[in-house]
């Protein structure tokens, strides 16, 4: 289970991150993620900061699956989203939600969504919701520190978050790659 991680310490956001990290679900990239604490509080130069971008192979991630991994000490969720996904994210298009899909470099690829996975609230990790949930059928993210609920689309639909996950920068570099950070 996730970890209310608004206790601060000495070293503020390294501490934070490395929480995060090990709330996360997937440990596959712990390594990269368990050195960061270290390399940031060195205050690295920005050619050291080159060394947190994540590569993801998303040729094996099958249409309605997501993986997480970490980037910066943070999950991201990368998900290839099946065409009822892309249909409801343009449908739920209301005043209050802001698409995070309409940036023109993310409509070029609409089947993937690409979130940190952090809760805005107070920095949980958001699990994705199974079908049948009792909380409801919307598809998305649940934060179980406060009941958070984000859709398929990560813009919030139930606070206290204020604000939809935030996307990371990122770069398809073909097909089968994505570079993020
Ligand atoms: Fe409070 Fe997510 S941390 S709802």
């Amino acid at each position: 289970t996730a970890t209310n991680v608004e206790n601060k310490t000495e070293d503020g956001e390294s501490r934070r991150d490395f929480l995060l990290l090990a709330t996360s679900a997937v440990g596959a990239a712990g390594v990269a993620g368990a050195i960061w604490p270290f390399v940031d509080s060195m205050n690295p130069a920005a050619d050291v900061l080159a060394l947190s971008t994540t590569e993801v192979d998303i040729s094996q991630i099958e249409e309605g699956q997501s993986v997480t991994v970490v980037w910066r000490g943070k999950p991201v969720f990368v998900r290839h989203r099946n065409a009822e996904e892309i249909e409801q994210a343009a449908k739920d298009d209301s005043a209050s939600m802001v698409d995070v899909q309409k940036d023109a470099d993310r409509v070029q690829k609409p089947e993937w969504l690409i979130l940190i996975g952090v809760c805005t609230h107070l920095g949980c990790v958001p699990l994705g919701q199974k079908p049948g949930d009792p909380r409801g059928d919307f598809g998305g993210w649940f934060c179980p520190c406060h009941g958070s609920h984000y859709d398929t689309s990560g813009r919030i639909r139930k606070g206290p978050a204020p604000l939809n996950l935030a996307v990371p920068p990122y770069e398809f570099l073909d097909d089968e790659h994505v570079k993020i950070g």
